[in-house]
């Protein structure tokens, strides 16, 4: 049922973030780029949304294709069910640049999930399991007017270009805010820089309890080298960048559990 989507190759590999789970790898992490950099880094700090990734290719301003992740290289082209969602933009305002790629999280809110569930369950069919496998589900109806009665969101997080992008990734992440996409609020902590391990952990300690109070799903934080001109420097592990990583919430059922012991 998925051949409606054409599998197409990624002009940039789709790559994945190494994951870290305590505060020792996020120290290691600064640590090893601290060595491999020297001098004063700023890192850039993002919420590790929980929806489906999605790489979308602008030329001249107007949306040319949405990709899904598929493995990496390849993904499949859901550019007409992605046209459907509200917070995508078809045509950019403002001064971007001729041709550039951008990626972020195609997510279902988590009121929406609920609503979706609540008539489903009136209607007797059975309950979809979370928002996310939902998102995912979604992306690949067939039909997209069954698509656009879906309350998708989306958040960029990535623009990737050969020339007019900003040096700084944080400056890159709020231009697209002025061209029409979705972005991190930085006036509700949703994107932040730190110099350090403890500015860091402070923004890791403030979402993992605000997390709760969010109208989406987050599974953890993301890391990133601000200056674009590292990137390079730091090169690349198999499959994922030395200049950012992720830091993975305990999921909330393994907590509740330690909790008791
Ligand atoms: S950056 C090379 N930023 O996490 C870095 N990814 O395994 C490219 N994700 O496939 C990704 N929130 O689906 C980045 N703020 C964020 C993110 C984020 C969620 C997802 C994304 C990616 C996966 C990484």
């Amino acid at each position: 049922l998925t051949e409606k989507f054409e599998k197409v190759p990624h002009q940039r590999p789709m790559l994945s973030l190494t994951n870290t789970y305590s505060e020792e790898e996020i120290v290691d992490w600064v640590k090893r780029i601290d060595e491999a950099i020297g001098g004063d880094i700023e890192f850039v700090m993002e919420l590790k949304y929980d929806g489906v990734a999605i790489s979308l290719l602008y030329e001249n301003g107007q949306l040319k294709q949405a990709l899904t992740r598929g493995d990496g290289s390849m993904g499949e082209d859901v550019t007409q069910n992605i046209r459907t969602i509200g917070s995508i933009p078809l045509e950019l305002k403002g001064i971007y640049p001729d041709s550039f790629e951008i990626r972020g999280e195609v997510f279902l809110p988590r009121a929406a999930f609920q609503k979706m569930n609540a008539e489903r369950a009136e209607q007797g069919l059975e309950l979809y399991a979370n928002p996310r496998n939902t998102a995912s589900g979604s992306l690949k109806l067939l039909d997209s007017r069954e698509v656009a009665k879906r309350p998708l969101d989306a958040m960029m997080y990535f623009v990737l270009g050969d020339d007019g992008i900003a040096d700084e990734h944080f400056q890159s992440v709020s231009e697209a805010g002025f061209w029409g996409f979705h972005v991190p609020d930085p006036s509700k902590k949703q994107i932040a820089t730190a110099a350090n391990v403890n500015g860091i952990m402070d923004f890791i300690h403030y979402w993992d309890r605000a997390r709760a109070d969010l109208p989406f799903d987050i599974d953890g934080i993301v890391l990133k080298v601000n200056k674009r001109t590292l990137w390079d420097e730091l090169g690349m592990t198999a499959k994922s960048p030395r200049w950012a990583v992720a830091y993975k919430f305990k999921a909330e059922a393994v907590s509740t559990r330690l909790n008791q012991i």
